[in-house]
């Protein structure tokens, strides 16, 4: 099985059930406050784990960050490049979540603010080629982090969430696998419908694989040879906070495997529609158990 290392943020997220997002000058109850495990980082860790896969996760967290470390470990995730930075809060975000299940997400990036190229070089220097690199764009150090990963020729993943104008000036060529929504599909690779967005990406980055996911409207896997299509599962749907997260762990978990694109799509699809159907950021997110038994429930649909 290959190891994957996730260099990612960790955030306690504060969920705030509201019957619409607050507007510019309005004061608004919400219904309910629930603290959940979050961070892109965190969540994939949490999706690649519960998917089955090896996975050590490398990240920075302050003395209030114990509660998140608990769950990772928990999940499996090997935690030995985290570090409990003091004096600094871990990061957090204040989420509203509206009727129909949609977000709103604000993010104080604390202590993932604190990764460095020398905390980067400590974390890569106890992996090499063969072992796979996922990140996303919640932490700081993105740059010296890609440039020794490609040195040391890891296979690198990145999933360029949420996406900002300093992506462009990263060292993205030696990126194998991106995995992108809609949003970030149209920064990197221009807007249009979803075969000219993966058109601009492939011109881009050529020789990267390339994911493209659009919610309900289904995603996209450019394997560097032929383009796949896989529809969403139509599901009832509560919080979709994390469910490009879980899409991302399941995917990535299943190439892993050995799956091939086809059946990692429909694998990472599944685990994306229940984690829809469940509040929260990593709670929501699905075992390959459960994933497992909602395909079969579902034969008919894929
Ligand atoms: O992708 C969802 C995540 O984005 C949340 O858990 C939140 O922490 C933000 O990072």
């Amino acid at each position: 099985m290959m190891r994957i290392l996730n260099f990612g943020s960790l955030n306690l997220d504060f969920t705030y059930t509201v019957p619409h997002f607050v507007r510019p000058g309005e004061t608004l109850a919400a219904e309910k406050l629930e603290v959940f495990a979050g961070g892109k980082g965190l969540n994939q860790s949490t999706a690649l784990c519960r998917a089955g896969a090896e996975v050590f996760h490398a990240g920075c967290v302050g003395p209030d960050g114990g509660g998140l470390l608990e769950q990772l470990r928990q999940d499996g995730a090997d935690l030995r490049f985290v570090r409990t930075l003091p004096g600094v809060r871990t990061g957090h975000t204040i989420i509203q979540v509206d009727g129909a299940g949609q977000n709103c997400i604000l993010v104080c990036g604390g202590a993932n603010r604190r990764a460095d190229a020398a905390m980067a070089q400590e974390v890569l220097d106890a992996f090499g080629p063969g072992d796979w690199l996922l990140l996303q764009n919640e932490i700081s150090g993105l740059d010296s982090i890609l440039r020794l990963a490609g040195e040391k020729g890891l296979h690198i993943a990145f999933n360029p969430s949420p996406i900002s104008p300093e992506i462009r000036r990263l060292p993205l060529e030696t990126v194998e696998l991106f995995l992108v929504n809609e949003v970030e599909g149209a920064a990197l690779g221009g807007s249009g419908s979803p075969e000219e967005c993966l058109e601009g990406l492939r011109r881009r980055f050529p020789g990267a694989r390339l994911v493209l996911t659009l919610g309900t409207d289904g995603a996209f896997y450019f394997d560097g040879t032929r383009t796949l299509f896989q529809p969403a599962f139509s599901v009832q749907a509560v919080d979709s906070t994390a469910a490009g997260d879980t899409f991302t762990g399941y995917f990535l978990a299943a190439l892993g495997e050995g799956l091939d694109g086809g059946d990692a799509l429909r694998l990472a699809a599944a685990a994306a529609a229940i984690s829809v159907t469940r509040m929260g950021a990593s709670p929501s997110i699905p075992t390959r158990a459960e994933t497992e038994a909602f395909l079969q429930s579902r034969q008919k649909e894929i």
